[in-house]
């Protein structure tokens, strides 16, 4: 899809970080905005920075990880703009513990914003985006955590790993069905945004995340440097996802050096290595 002007953009997880670096690209691209939260003051707030008129932004409260959010959210798109041309499932949350320390309430909480968010906007987004006139796109945001293994990241790692395939999964049916529906997978290294704060939005019905041991808090630290110093800032990972959009191109990796440690996976995987650190 390389027109953007006066088509209409879905991006959830718009209040902060790289689905706001979307919207500002988007709105600087002249599309419509459907923008969703789980934080609505923030989103709000975020919305009203925008270089867009407000008769062209629709920022709606939404918990991407039920279902019925999601579903409200498209009736809502589709109802106010009758088309959607660019669905960005981008919102997501982190958490850095080993595996014997998560209770099955931290499994939840991860994958319900970082997988089953993306299955329900395919489900809710995809059939009409496929039915109506013209080319439109799907951006899902994983991570080079679904290409590695990092160490005392495991539920955000099969929630990664898990969007990884199912994009993958997902262009070769489209591909097969000679659909004016694309495809890109978004997979960055370390942005400075506020996913190290990701349980200040945590739903209650998740109660209190589990205690970290020492590991945990060593590579929780060490993973709030790496973000700090990252060298792509959310408004370059925005620009590539256009890029990648406009060029109809699937892996949308900003971080090139990472790819490095990828191809070592690669290669202990056809050689019969255990695994090697990921970092
Ligand atoms: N920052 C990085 O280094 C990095 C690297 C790779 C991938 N990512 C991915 O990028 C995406 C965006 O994260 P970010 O880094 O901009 O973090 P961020 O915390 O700045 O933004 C994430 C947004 O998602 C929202 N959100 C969280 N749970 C939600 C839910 N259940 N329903 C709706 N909204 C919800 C938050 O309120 C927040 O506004 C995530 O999927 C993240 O995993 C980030």
């Amino acid at each position: 899809m390389k027109d953007f002007a006066g088509r209409t953009a879905v991006i959830t997880g718009a209040a902060s970080g790289i689905g706001l670096a979307l919207a500002r690209r988007a709105a600087r691209d002249g599309m419509n905005l459907v923008l969703a939260d789980i934080d609505l003051p923030r989103l709000q707030a975020a919305a009203a920075e925008l270089a867009c008129p407000p008769d062209r932004v629709l920022a709606r409260a939404c918990d991407v990880s039920l279902e019925a959010d999601v579903a409200a959210l498209a009736e809502a798109a589709f109802g106010r703009f009758g088309a959607v041309h660019l669905l960005c499932n981008n919102a997501g949350v982190a958490l850095t513990r080993l595996v014997r320390e998560m209770s099955t309430a931290d499994w939840e909480w991860v994958l319900g914003a970082n997988l089953w968010s993306v299955i329900h906007g395919i489900r809710h987004f995809l059939p009409r985006m496929a039915a109506q006139d013209g080319e439109s796109h799907v951006v899902n945001t994983a991570s080079v955590a679904g290409l590695l293994s990092t160490p005392a990241s495991a539920a955000y790692n099969v929630g990664k790993h898990g969007v990884v395939t199912l994009s993958e999964t997902l262009y070769q049916e489209l591909k097969a069905e000679n659909s004016r529906v694309g495809v890109s997978l978004l997979c960055p290294a370390w942005v400075k945004t506020g996913i190290n704060q990701a349980g200040r939005n945590r739903q209650a019905r998740y109660g209190e995340v589990s205690p970290a041991g020492e590991m945990s808090r060593a590579l929780e630290e060490r993973i709030a440097k790496a973000l700090e110093s990252g060298r792509l800032s959310a408004d370059d990972v925005a620009d590539a996802v256009f890029a990648a959009v406009a060029e109809d191109r699937f892996y949308v990796i900003p971080h090139r050096k990472i790819l490095e440690v990828v191809k070592r996976r690669c290669e202990d995987i056809l050689e019969g290595r255990n695994p090697s650190p990921a970092w």
